[in-house]
């Protein structure tokens, strides 16, 4: 029987390529460089889907250009972002992307940093690499508890409730805001603020937990930053592009900001070089579901979408415009 025709743009977890090369007649890129559209739209040729990664931008140019061939491309995140859904839809090519399985390995993540931007990690961890720490002093290296701190969780949704979980365990109070206000078992006693700006005024952290939208992006800038508490912390484990790089570096530079933890950058790997002197800029490299078993998870659901689809069944993560 004809095995649907499926282009994979990045190296994957072996036993992911293992399950698609059983199941597809898969083209894998075995050296994992970034393909460029061109590359991406050579890959599509002759082939029934695509498995592609959040660093294809998967614009509506390239989607126009694809051949007539691909009718699903299952992206291998949970964000979308870099995908244009409503070309996709007006080409008749539908979406698919991996909810759930990543959700607690970003949630940890977003502890890591809290914890990393508020104890100083970054300044710390190069004092004793660098051979500067000389002894244990009273009031060295000082940083901020985050035991009984208000924690603001930008969008409430399964990576900010987990988040929410653990933050708990820490002794901290929950606010949130989101567009829609969770039904009360989901809040599990989180208080709900009906602005973004109203959450901003009690986040003595605040963690991005939200997509990036037309709505969202550039949300944390000059005016919501001067919002937050003096000496705030900001995490974001979403997307780069929700925050005003040079509002924050500037912010951060002026101790206005106490610390940022973060994981997600604008243009990424080439993110805004004004973090990189900044001692109270604890910064990841977009870890959030880099564990195996999570990109093993991430996997096997994108491929669980390309299955149904290819035997005549909507697929479970369907995304739409
Ligand atoms: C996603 O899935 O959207 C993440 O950013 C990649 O881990």
């Amino acid at each position: 029987m004809h095995r649907p025709r499926l282009f994979v743009t990045r190296k994957l977890p072996p036993a992911v390529e293992a399950r698609a090369a059983r199941d597809y007649e898969a083209i894998f890129n075995t050296n994992d460089g970034l393909p460029a559209a061109d590359e991406i739209l050579k890959g599509a040729e002759g082939k029934d889907g695509l498995l592609v990664t959040v660093t294809d931008r998967v614009n509506a140019d390239l989607i126009r250009a694809l051949p007539e061939s691909v009718r699903i491309i299952a992206t291998f995140s949970v964000g979308y972002d870099h995908i244009d859904v409503a070309a996709a839809k007006a080409r008749g090519i539908i979406v698919t992307n991996t909810p759930d399985v990543l959700t607690d390995a970003t949630a940890e993540i977003a502890m890591l940093l809290m914890l990393g931007a508020a104890r100083n990690a970054t300044s710390s961890i190069a004092a004793l690499r660098g051979g500067k720490w000389k002894n244990w002093a009273p009031t060295g290296m000082l940083g901020t508890e985050l035991t009984g701190k208000r924690l603001g969780i930008l969008g409430l949704g399964r990576i900010g409730r987990a988040t929410a979980k653990r933050a708990r365990a820490f002794g901290m109070a929950i606010h949130y805001h989101s567009r829609k206000r969770l039904p009360e078992e989901l809040e599990e006693g989180a208080i709900y603020h009906e602005s973004a700006d109203d959450l901003f005024r009690v986040s003595d952290v605040l963690s991005i937990h939200c997509a990036s939208t037309p709505e969202t992006r550039g949300l944390i800038n000059r005016r919501t930053i001067a919002l937050l508490p003096e000496g705030a912390i900001i995490v974001n484990t979403a997307r780069g592009d929700i925050v005003d790089d040079d509002a924050l570096i500037e912010a951060l530079a002026s101790g206005r900001i106490g610390a940022a933890g973060l994981d997600v950058f604008n243009n990424e790997p080439n993110f805004h070089p004004g973090y990189l002197p900044l001692p109270n800029a604890f910064l990841l490299p977009h870890l959030g579901s880099a564990t195996l078993e999570t990109r093993n998870a991430m996997g096997f659901r994108a491929l669980d979408n390309l299955d149904a689809f290819f035997a005549g069944s909507t697929p479970r993560d369907l995304v739409t415009a």
